[in-house]
C-alpha cells in the first residue's frame, strides 16, 4: 500500500466519472434558533445547558445560525461548486416530543432548504439521527428503550414522507458508537450516563432503528439508503509502518478483539446480519444479552446501498500483560492503546493518511456488497484570520493527503463513490463547544461571517478538476509572486529582505501580493541577493527564561554544533517591540544566514515577523499555528497522554492536571493530551494553570486541592511546578504517593533528586537542539524544511 500511494504522489489524479464531492454539517452543530418555530428540547440542549459538560459552556442555542442564513450558506455551496452537502434533520423540530403530532414549521424548514439545494444544484444528502434525541425520548430510557427504536422509524416515514419526491439518498443513523459509548457509555457526550449496560442496550437499539428505518425508507419507495459509521483500522505500532510487519499471536488477538468492539461490532450485524462472538461476549458480561431478540438481526441486515465512512485517525493497539481495560473498550484488559506518532490536529489526534486506504480497501474486501462514500474527514486545526484571509496550510495537506489515500484504496478495488469533507463550517464540536474549528469556512461567532479559508477555495479546484492536479499543494513561489506584483524577481527578493532601495509603492504592491497568495520567503529568496556571513542568530523571545531546560541545552548544544560547522552565534534577547523591529532588521539586513527560535507565546509576534524577513528560521518547539515555520518538537500530547496512562493504570481516577500557560504551544499540547486521554477513558478533568515555575506550581496545587480534597492524582505540565506542588502537598498534610501521585514533565535536572523522586515525562532537550540546529544547516543550503516531532518517554520514579 505504501509503495502505490508513493508511486500516485507525483502525478494527476483523476477519481472515477461521477464521483460525488461535497461537505457535511449537522443540525445542532450548525442550525442555532434552539427555541423558534416550535422546535422541541433534544438531549444536547439539555446536555450543553449542564454546567461543566461542554467546554467554555458553549450551547448550541445560537451556533452558526444556519436556521436562518441557509440561504447565504448554500450560495456559497454553489460557490465552491459543491455536488452534495450532508446535513441532519433535528428530530425535535419535527416532532418536538419525539413521537406523535408533527410539526409543521420544522418541516418547512427543511422543505425551503431541499428547494435552495436543488436551485443551487447541490444534491440534499439527509442524516436523520446526528445525535439530537428528543429529551421526551431520553425521559423514557432514551436509546436504552427498545420502543425509540420503532419511534426513530415513525420519525423516518415523517421526514420521508415530505422530502422524499426530491431527496435522493437517506442516512440513517450517524456513528452509533460513539452515540453508545459516549453517550451512555462514558457520559462525555450527551445524555451523559456512565453504563456499560446502558451502553450496549443504546448500540444494539440504535442498529434496530437503523433497521427499522432503512425497512420504512425503502417501503417509502427512498433511491438510496446508507448507514454512517465512524470506523478506524485498527493496528500495532510495528504495522503502521510496515503494514506487512509479522505480528505476534497476542497482538493479532488484540488487534482482533478492539476492532470487533470499534468496526464488527456495527458492520457485521449491518452487513452479515451477525454480531462476531467476541463482541456477544463482551456485551454478555456488561448487559446480559436480553434486549437482542429473536429475529432483531434480520430487522438489521436491511439491504443497503451506501456505508457512509467517517475517517479521522487510526487505532493503535498491542498486547501488554497486566495493562488494565481500556475504559472506552470494555473487554480490553492486557491490550494497550498507543500513541500513532505522528503529527497531530488541534483536537490532538495523529494524521495518518494511509489509515484511510487500508480502511476503504478492507471494506470493499470484506463487505462486497455495498458501496462507499467517505461521508466525513476532515481536521480542526489552530486557523487565524489575516484580513480577508485564513491561510490554513494544515488542512490542505490534511485534506490533500487524505484524498490521495482515497485515491490509492480507489485504484486498489475499493468501492469509493464519493467525499465528503468535515465540515462545511467551523461549529459547534459536541463537547470541544467551538474551540475546535473544522470548517473550511470560517464562521465568526459574534458576527457570524462567512470567510471561505484556502482550504476551501483549494477544494473548490479539486472539485473542478474531479481530482488532484499534479504534484503536492505547495505554496506559491516567488516567481508567482512576482507575476502577481507585476514586478521583476529580483524586486521582490529585495523587498521581502528589507533592502532600502526599494521605492514605497513597489514595495506595496509586493507586500499586498505576500499576503494575498499566503508566500512564505525561503533561503532561495534571500541568496538572490545576499551572500553567506556564517553567523547565526539564536533568538531568545520574551517570556523563555534564562532558567528553561531547553535555553540552557540550546545555548550549549547549538554554540557547539554551529562551532562545528564554521558558524558564529549570536544571541539576540527580544523583549520589547523596539527590540523586535532590531532583530527583524538584523536579519533582513543579511547580518545572519539564519536563526533558531526558542518557543514564543502565542500572542507574541515575533515568529510572525520573523518568517516574514526572507531569513532561513527555525523553531525550537511549534510556533503558533498561524505561522509557517519549520520547527523541530517533541511529542507533547503524546508524553502527556502517556502519564495519565501510566497514573490511570496505577488505579488512579482522579487526575488533575497544572496546564502551563495556556498560549503556549507546548504547554497546550501538554494540556490536550492529558485532556484526550482522560476523555478516552471517560474520567473528568480538572486543571488550574500556572506559569511553568516553582511558586505558581505550589499555588495552582492549593487551587486544585480547594476544589476537590478528594483527588488522588496530578499531572503537572512542568518538573519545577511540579517541585512546588510537591511542596504544597507536603504542606496540606498530605503523602505522595499514597494520597496523591505526582508525574511531572521534562525531565529537568532537579527531578530525580526531588522528594520523592518525581515520575516524570522525559524530554529529549539536547537532540532537540540538534535536530533544530540540523534542519536550519540544510535550509541555509537550500535542502528541505520538514518539521521534526521526537518522542518522549515516560520515567517512573517514586512520586506516582
Ligand atoms: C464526528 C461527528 C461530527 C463531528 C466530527 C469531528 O464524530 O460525526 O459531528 O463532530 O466527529
Amino acid at each position: 500500500m505504501t509503495a502505490m500511494f508513493t508511486a500516485a504522489a507525483g502525478g494527476t489524479l483523476s477519481f472515477p466519472g461521477g464521483f460525488v464531492w461535497g461537505a457535511a454539517t449537522a443540525a445542532y452543530q450548525v442550525e442555532g434558533a434552539a427555541g423558534e418555530d416550535g422546535r422541541g428540547t433534544s438531549i444536547w440542549d439539555v446536555f450543553a445547558h449542564t454546567p461543566g459538560r461542554v467546554a467554555g459552556g458553549h450551547t448550541g442555542d445560537v451556533a452558526c445560525d444556519h436556521y436562518h442564513r441557509y440561504r447565504d450558506d448554500v450560495r456559497l455551496m454553489r460557490e465552491l461548486g459543491l455536488g452534495a452537502y450532508r446535513f441532519s434533520v433535528a428530530w425535535p423540530r419535527i416532532q418536538p416530543t419525539g413521537s406523535g403530532p408533527v410539526n409543521a414549521a420544522g418541516l418547512d424548514f427543511y422543505d425551503r432548504l431541499v428547494d435552495e439545494l436543488l436551485a443551487a444544484d447541490v444534491s440534499p444528502y439527509v442524516t436523520l439521527y446526528h445525535w439530537d434525541l428528543p429529551q421526551p425520548l431520553e425521559d423514557r430510557g432514551g436509546w436504552t428503550e427498545r420502543d425509540t427504536a420503532h419511534r426513530f422509524a415513525d420519525y423516518a416515514r415523517i421526514v420521508h414522507d415530505r422530502l422524499g419526491d426530491r431527496v435522493g439518498t437517506w442516512i440513517t443513523v450517524n456513528e452509533p458508537w460513539v452515540v453508545s459509548v459516549l453517550g451512555y457509555g462514558i457520559g462525555a457526550h450527551a445524555p451523559g450516563r456512565a453504563s456499560w449496560r446502558d451502553a450496549f442496550q443504546a448500540s444494539h437499539h440504535l442498529l434496530l432503528a437503523h433497521g427499522l428505518g432503512a425497512r420504512a425508507l425503502r417501503d417509502a419507495g427512498a433511491r438510496e439508503i446508507a448507514l454512517t459509521l465512524n470506523l478506524a483500522p485498527v493496528t500495532t505500532p510495528g504495522r503502521l509502518d510496515d503494514p506487512e510487519a509479522a505480528l505476534s499471536a497476542e497482538d493479532a488477538a488484540a488487534v482482533d478483539l478492539v476492532d470487533c468492539l470499534i468496526n464488527r461490532q456495527f458492520l457485521d450485524p449491518v452487513l452479515r446480519g451477525e454480531y462476531p462472538a467476541a463482541v456477544l461476549d463482551v456485551v454478555e458480561r456488561a448487559a446480559g444479552l436480553g434486549h437482542i431478540r429473536d429475529g432483531d438481526l434480520e430487522t438489521v441486515n436491511q439491504p443497503l446501498d451506501l456505508l457512509g465512512v467517517n475517517y479521522y485517525n487510526p487505532c493503535v493497539v498491542s498486547a501488554e500483560p497486566g495493562e488494565p481495560a481500556n475504559p472506552a473498550y470494555p473487554g480490553t484488559e492486557g491490550i494497550r492503546f498507543g500513541d500513532a506518532y505522528a503529527p497531530k490536529t488541534a483536537m490532538g489526534w495523529p494524521i495518518v493518511p494511509t489509515g484511510l486506504t487500508r480502511l476503504l480497501v478492507r471494506l470493499s474486501r470484506d463487505y462486497p456488497q455495498v458501496g462507499l462514500l467517505v461521508t466525513e474527514n476532515g481536521a480542526a486545526f489552530e486557523d487565524t484570520v489575516s484580513g480577508e484571509h485564513v491561510h490554513d496550510a494544515d488542512r490542505i495537506a490534511f485534506l490533500e493527503g487524505h484524498l490521495r489515500a482515497a485515491h490509492t484504496a480507489v485504484d486498489a478495488g475499493a468501492d469509493l463513490r464519493g467525499y465528503l469533507v468535515w465540515s462545511l463550517l467551523d461549529n459547534f464540536e459536541w463537547a470541544e463547544g467551538y474551540g475546535k474549528r473544522f470548517g473550511i469556512v470560517h464562521v465568526d461567532f459574534d458576527t457570524q461571517r462567512r470567510l471561505p479559508k484556502d482550504s476551501a477555495l483549494w477544494y473548490r479546484d479539486v472539485i473542478r478538476n474531479n481530482g488532484l492536479r499534479a504534484g503536492r499543494a505547495r505554496r506559491p513561489t516567488l516567481e508567482e509572486v512576482a507575476a502577481r506584483a507585476g514586478v521583476s524577481r529580483s524586486t521582490v527578493s529585495r523587498v521581502i529582505n528589507g533592502e532600502a532601495a526599494v521605492s514605497p509603492e513597489f514595495r506595496e504592491v509586493v507586500m499586498n501580493a505576500v499576503t494575498e497568495l499566503g508566500y512564505v520567503p525561503n533561503s532561495a529568496a534571500r541568496s538572490l541577493v545576499t551572500r553567506r556571513t556564517e553567523s547565526i542568530a539564536l533568538i531568545v523571545p520574551d517570556g523563555a527564561r534564562a532558567g528553561d531546560p531547553l535555553f540552557a541545552a540550546a545555548v550549549d548544544a547549538a554554540g557547539r554544533e554551529l562551532e562545528r560547522a564554521g558558524k558564529r552565534v549570536t544571541l539576540m534577547f527580544v523583549g520589547s517591540p523596539a527590540d523586535r523591529s532590531r532583530v527583524e532588521r538584523h536579519l533582513a539586513a543579511g547580518h545572519v544566514d539564519g536563526a533558531l527560535l526558542l518557543p514564543a507565546r502565542g500572542s507574541d509576534p515575533l515568529p510572525g515577523a520573523l518568517a516574514g524577513t526572507g531569513v532561513p528560521v527555525v523553531s525550537l518547539g511549534r510556533p503558533p499555528a498561524a505561522v509557517a515555520l519549520p520547527y523541530a518538537g517533541t511529542d507533547d500530547a503524546g508524553g502527556a497522554a502517556a502519564a495519565v496512562g501510566h497514573l490511570l493504570g496505577r488505579g488512579r481516577r482522579r487526575i488533575a492536571t497544572i496546564r502551563g500557560p495556556v498560549d503556549l504551544a507546548a504547554a497546550r499540547d501538554r494540556f490536550d493530551g492529558y485532556r484526550n486521554a482522560l476523555r478516552d477513558a471517560a474520567f473528568r478533568s480538572a486543571d488550574a494553570v500556572g506559569d511553568l515555575g516553582r511558586a505558581s506550581g505550589a499555588a495552582a496545587m492549593r487551587e486544585l486541592l480547594a476544589a476537590d480534597p478528594s483527588l488522588d492524582a496530578v499531572f503537572v505540565a512542568g518538573d519545577l511546578m511540579a517541585a512546588g506542588a510537591l511542596h504544597a502537598l507536603r504542606e496540606a498534610g498530605l503523602r505522595v504517593p499514597e494520597d496523591v501521585a505526582v508525574v511531572g514533565f521534562g525531565d529537568e535536572e532537579d527531578a530525580a533528586y526531588a522528594v520523592p523522586p518525581l515520575t516524570t515525562v522525559r524530554v529529549p532537550w539536547a537532540d532537540q537542539v540538534l535536530a533544530a540546529v540540523r534542519l536550519l544547516l540544510r535550509q541555509i543550503g537550500g535542502g528541505p524544511s520538514s518539521s521534526v516531532i521526537l518522542p518522549t518517554e515516560l520515567v517512573v520514579r517514586s512520586s506516582s
